[in-house]
Protein backbone atom coordinates (compact mmCIF):
# COMPACT_ATOMS: atom_id res chain seq x y z
CA UNK A 1 0.00 0.00 0.00
CA UNK A 2 1.00 3.68 -0.94
CA UNK A 3 2.18 5.11 2.45
CA UNK A 4 1.93 8.52 0.73
CA UNK A 5 -1.57 10.54 1.85
CA UNK A 6 -1.69 13.38 -0.41
CA UNK A 7 -3.99 16.56 0.61
CA UNK A 8 -5.18 17.05 -2.71
CA UNK A 9 -4.65 21.00 -1.65
CA UNK A 10 -3.42 22.79 -5.27
CA UNK A 11 0.53 23.41 -5.59
CA UNK A 12 0.65 22.05 -2.37
CA UNK A 13 2.00 18.10 -2.19
CA UNK A 14 4.68 19.08 -5.03
CA UNK A 15 6.23 20.72 -2.48
CA UNK A 16 6.34 17.66 -0.29
CA UNK A 17 7.63 14.88 -2.79
CA UNK A 18 3.43 13.85 -2.98
CA UNK A 19 2.15 14.25 0.77
CA UNK A 20 2.15 13.49 4.00
CA UNK A 21 3.34 9.87 5.70
CA UNK A 22 0.58 7.41 6.47
CA UNK A 23 0.06 7.38 10.11
CA UNK A 24 2.13 10.81 11.03
CA UNK A 25 0.97 13.59 13.07
CA UNK A 26 0.90 17.07 11.35
CA UNK A 27 0.97 20.57 13.12
CA UNK A 28 -0.89 22.86 11.06
CA UNK A 29 0.42 26.03 12.74
CA UNK A 30 -1.29 29.74 11.45
CA UNK A 31 -1.91 33.16 12.54
CA UNK A 32 -5.89 33.98 12.85
CA UNK A 33 -7.64 33.71 9.70
CA UNK A 34 -4.95 32.15 7.60
CA UNK A 35 -7.34 28.86 6.95
CA UNK A 36 -5.99 26.42 8.95
CA UNK A 37 -9.83 25.14 9.73
CA UNK A 38 -10.44 25.02 5.66
CA UNK A 39 -7.16 23.33 5.30
CA UNK A 40 -8.03 20.77 7.96
CA UNK A 41 -11.48 20.54 6.52
CA UNK A 42 -9.98 20.14 2.73
CA UNK A 43 -8.46 17.57 4.02
CA UNK A 44 -10.56 15.10 5.33
CA UNK A 45 -13.08 15.74 2.66
CA UNK A 46 -10.70 15.41 -0.09
CA UNK A 47 -9.79 12.10 1.72
CA UNK A 48 -13.64 10.97 1.38
CA UNK A 49 -14.09 12.32 -2.12
CA UNK A 50 -10.76 10.95 -3.98
CA UNK A 51 -9.21 8.64 -1.60
CA UNK A 52 -12.25 6.59 0.18
CA UNK A 53 -10.77 7.67 3.56
CA UNK A 54 -13.35 8.91 6.11
CA UNK A 55 -12.68 10.98 8.59
CA UNK A 56 -13.27 12.45 12.28
CA UNK A 57 -13.16 16.32 12.55
CA UNK A 58 -12.86 17.75 16.43
CA UNK A 59 -13.60 20.96 17.43
CA UNK A 60 -12.36 22.42 19.90
CA UNK A 61 -13.62 25.88 19.17
CA UNK A 62 -15.65 26.74 16.54
CA UNK A 63 -19.42 25.53 16.77
CA UNK A 64 -20.21 22.58 14.16
CA UNK A 65 -23.05 24.73 12.44
CA UNK A 66 -20.26 27.95 11.88
CA UNK A 67 -17.83 25.40 10.36
CA UNK A 68 -20.84 23.43 8.52
CA UNK A 69 -21.99 26.96 7.29
CA UNK A 70 -18.10 29.11 6.70
CA UNK A 71 -17.20 25.38 4.52
CA UNK A 72 -20.23 25.73 2.52
CA UNK A 73 -18.60 29.09 1.21
CA UNK A 74 -15.89 26.72 -0.29
CA UNK A 75 -18.13 24.50 -2.18
CA UNK A 76 -17.67 21.70 0.81
CA UNK A 77 -21.24 19.91 1.45
CA UNK A 78 -19.74 18.55 4.76
CA UNK A 79 -24.00 18.18 6.32
CA UNK A 80 -24.29 15.31 3.15
CA UNK A 81 -20.79 13.54 4.02
CA UNK A 82 -21.49 13.66 7.70
CA UNK A 83 -25.05 12.15 7.10
CA UNK A 84 -23.11 9.31 5.22
CA UNK A 85 -21.36 8.38 8.07
CA UNK A 86 -18.24 9.07 6.01
CA UNK A 87 -16.77 12.38 8.43
CA UNK A 88 -17.89 12.58 12.21
CA UNK A 89 -17.90 16.46 13.33
CA UNK A 90 -16.77 16.13 16.86
CA UNK A 91 -17.81 19.30 19.28
CA UNK A 92 -15.34 18.82 22.13
CA UNK A 93 -15.78 22.31 23.33
CA UNK A 94 -16.07 22.31 26.89
CA UNK A 95 -18.19 25.32 27.48
CA UNK A 96 -20.69 24.08 24.87
CA UNK A 97 -20.62 20.86 26.39
CA UNK A 98 -20.71 17.31 24.17
CA UNK A 99 -21.81 13.81 25.74
CA UNK A 100 -18.30 11.56 26.14
CA UNK A 101 -17.43 8.40 26.92
CA UNK A 102 -14.51 7.69 28.73
CA UNK A 103 -13.42 4.66 30.99
CA UNK A 104 -14.52 6.66 34.16
CA UNK A 105 -17.79 6.77 32.74
CA UNK A 106 -20.58 8.85 30.70
CA UNK A 107 -19.77 12.86 30.79
CA UNK A 108 -22.77 14.99 29.71
CA UNK A 109 -22.25 19.35 29.42
CA UNK A 110 -19.24 20.79 31.09
CA UNK A 111 -16.20 18.50 30.72
CA UNK A 112 -12.82 19.82 31.47
CA UNK A 113 -10.99 18.29 28.42
CA UNK A 114 -8.01 16.40 28.93
CA UNK A 115 -5.95 14.85 26.66
CA UNK A 116 -6.72 11.61 27.87
CA UNK A 117 -10.82 12.30 27.44
CA UNK A 118 -9.98 13.75 23.77
CA UNK A 119 -8.13 10.88 22.82
CA UNK A 120 -10.62 8.46 24.30
CA UNK A 121 -13.59 10.49 22.41
CA UNK A 122 -11.02 10.15 18.74
CA UNK A 123 -10.75 6.39 19.34
CA UNK A 124 -14.44 6.00 19.79
CA UNK A 125 -15.09 8.36 16.50
CA UNK A 126 -12.48 6.78 14.62
CA UNK A 127 -14.25 3.58 15.25
CA UNK A 128 -17.64 4.73 14.37
CA UNK A 129 -17.07 5.31 10.86
CA UNK A 130 -13.23 3.87 10.28
CA UNK A 131 -11.56 6.92 9.62
CA UNK A 132 -8.19 6.78 8.37
CA UNK A 133 -7.68 10.73 8.62
CA UNK A 134 -8.13 12.99 11.99
CA UNK A 135 -8.47 16.80 12.52
CA UNK A 136 -8.16 18.12 15.87
CA UNK A 137 -8.88 21.90 15.41
CA UNK A 138 -7.31 23.44 17.72
CA UNK A 139 -4.30 22.64 20.29
CA UNK A 140 -4.07 25.69 21.10
CA UNK A 141 -7.59 25.40 23.30
CA UNK A 142 -6.67 22.57 24.33
CA UNK A 143 -3.17 23.68 26.28
CA UNK A 144 -4.69 27.35 27.68
CA UNK A 145 -5.14 25.35 30.65
CA UNK A 146 -1.77 24.84 31.02
CA UNK A 147 0.96 27.61 31.86
CA UNK A 148 3.78 25.45 32.37
CA UNK A 149 5.90 24.35 29.90
CA UNK A 150 6.51 20.86 31.13
CA UNK A 151 2.68 20.21 31.68
CA UNK A 152 2.09 21.41 28.39
CA UNK A 153 4.69 18.82 26.86
CA UNK A 154 3.34 15.76 28.53
CA UNK A 155 -0.32 16.72 27.69
CA UNK A 156 0.58 16.85 24.16
CA UNK A 157 2.35 13.59 24.20
CA UNK A 158 -0.48 11.96 26.48
CA UNK A 159 -2.65 12.92 23.20
CA UNK A 160 -0.47 11.66 20.64
CA UNK A 161 0.14 8.92 23.08
CA UNK A 162 -3.68 8.45 23.19
CA UNK A 163 -4.32 8.34 19.37
CA UNK A 164 -1.13 6.57 18.27
CA UNK A 165 -1.98 3.14 16.79
CA UNK A 166 -5.35 4.23 15.25
CA UNK A 167 -2.97 4.83 11.98
CA UNK A 168 -4.54 7.90 11.07
CA UNK A 169 -2.80 10.03 9.68
CA UNK A 170 -3.74 13.43 11.97
CA UNK A 171 -3.99 17.12 11.51
CA UNK A 172 -3.64 18.93 14.72
CA UNK A 173 -3.64 23.01 14.57
CA UNK A 174 -1.84 25.72 16.88
CA UNK A 175 -2.11 29.25 16.95
CA UNK A 176 0.79 31.08 15.65
CA UNK A 177 1.86 34.04 17.43
CA UNK A 178 -0.85 33.84 19.87
CA UNK A 179 -0.36 35.87 23.12
CA UNK A 180 -1.20 32.88 24.96
CA UNK A 181 1.84 30.76 23.85
CA UNK A 182 5.87 31.90 24.13
CA UNK A 183 7.56 31.30 20.59
CA UNK A 184 10.49 30.08 22.46
CA UNK A 185 8.13 27.23 23.65
CA UNK A 186 5.91 25.75 20.40
CA UNK A 187 6.32 22.68 22.25
CA UNK A 188 4.29 20.91 19.55
CA UNK A 189 6.07 22.45 16.79
CA UNK A 190 9.12 20.02 17.99
CA UNK A 191 7.13 16.52 19.12
CA UNK A 192 4.86 16.37 15.77
CA UNK A 193 6.38 14.24 12.81
CA UNK A 194 5.28 17.67 10.82
CA UNK A 195 4.74 21.26 10.69
CA UNK A 196 3.02 23.11 8.30
CA UNK A 197 3.39 27.51 8.62
CA UNK A 198 0.64 29.41 7.49
CA UNK A 199 1.55 32.79 8.24
CA UNK A 200 1.00 36.68 6.56
CA UNK A 201 3.82 38.80 5.42
CA UNK A 202 3.84 42.34 4.30
CA UNK A 203 5.43 42.38 0.29
CA UNK A 204 5.80 45.20 -1.93
CA UNK A 205 3.71 47.22 0.74
CA UNK A 206 0.83 44.66 0.46
CA UNK A 207 -0.12 41.65 2.62
CA UNK A 208 0.34 38.15 1.51
CA UNK A 209 -0.25 34.66 2.50
CA UNK A 210 2.76 32.34 3.03
CA UNK A 211 2.45 28.52 3.70
CA UNK A 212 6.05 26.85 4.42
CA UNK A 213 6.44 22.96 4.84
CA UNK A 214 8.75 23.29 8.14
CA UNK A 215 9.29 20.08 9.30
CA UNK A 216 8.37 16.70 7.76
CA UNK A 217 10.12 13.73 9.33
CA UNK A 218 11.20 11.08 6.80
CA UNK A 219 10.03 13.19 3.51
CA UNK A 220 12.22 14.95 1.48
CA UNK A 221 10.72 18.71 1.16
CA UNK A 222 11.00 22.02 0.24
CA UNK A 223 10.76 24.40 3.06
CA UNK A 224 10.52 28.01 1.40
CA UNK A 225 7.70 30.16 2.26
CA UNK A 226 5.56 30.17 -1.03
CA UNK A 227 2.73 32.29 -1.97
CA UNK A 228 -1.03 30.88 -1.41
CA UNK A 229 -4.54 31.84 -1.73
CA UNK A 230 -7.98 31.35 0.17
CA UNK A 231 -10.33 31.13 -3.04
CA UNK A 232 -13.74 29.76 -3.70
CA UNK A 233 -12.47 26.90 -4.36
CA UNK A 234 -10.44 26.58 -1.21
CA UNK A 235 -6.73 26.99 -0.48
CA UNK A 236 -4.49 26.94 -3.81
CA UNK A 237 -0.46 27.06 -3.26
CA UNK A 238 1.56 28.88 -5.84
CA UNK A 239 4.69 26.70 -5.39
CA UNK A 240 6.91 28.04 -7.91
CA UNK A 241 6.30 31.69 -6.10
CA UNK A 242 8.07 32.12 -3.09
CA UNK A 243 7.64 34.61 -0.54
CA UNK A 244 10.44 36.47 2.23
CA UNK A 245 9.24 35.89 6.17
CA UNK A 246 10.88 38.68 7.79
N1 LIG B 1 -14.89 32.66 -0.36
C1 LIG B 1 -13.72 33.08 0.12
N2 LIG B 1 -12.74 33.49 -0.72
C2 LIG B 1 -11.55 33.89 -0.25
N3 LIG B 1 -11.22 33.92 1.03
C3 LIG B 1 -12.14 33.51 1.91
C4 LIG B 1 -13.43 33.08 1.50
N4 LIG B 1 -14.12 32.73 2.61
C5 LIG B 1 -13.29 32.94 3.65
N5 LIG B 1 -12.11 33.41 3.24
C6 LIG B 1 -10.90 33.68 4.08
O1 LIG B 1 -10.68 32.50 4.88
C7 LIG B 1 -10.48 32.87 6.24
C8 LIG B 1 -11.12 31.82 7.18
O2 LIG B 1 -10.47 30.61 7.07
P1 LIG B 1 -10.42 29.67 8.34
O3 LIG B 1 -11.64 29.82 9.17
O4 LIG B 1 -10.10 28.32 7.84
O5 LIG B 1 -9.17 30.30 9.10
P2 LIG B 1 -8.59 29.90 10.51
O6 LIG B 1 -7.11 30.02 10.40
O7 LIG B 1 -9.14 28.60 10.95
O8 LIG B 1 -9.18 31.07 11.40
P3 LIG B 1 -9.23 31.15 13.01
O9 LIG B 1 -7.89 31.65 13.41
O10 LIG B 1 -10.33 32.15 13.25
O11 LIG B 1 -9.56 29.80 13.52
C9 LIG B 1 -11.24 34.16 6.40
O12 LIG B 1 -10.69 34.91 7.47
C10 LIG B 1 -11.08 34.82 5.06
O13 LIG B 1 -9.87 35.57 5.04
MG1 LIG C 1 -10.20 28.02 12.68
Amino acid sequence: MNNKVPTGIEGLDELMDGGFLRGKNIVISGVPGSGKTLFCVDFLYRGVKYNDEPGVYVTLEESPESIIENMMGFGIDLKSMISKKKIALVDANPLRGETIITTTGVHTGFVEFKAYGLSELIRQKVREVGAKRVAIDSLTSLLMHYKDNFERRLEIARLLIGISGLNCTTLITTELHSFLVDPKFLTEHFIADGVIILDMMQVGGRMVRGIQVQKLRGVKHDFDFHLYHITDKGIVVFPKEKVYNP
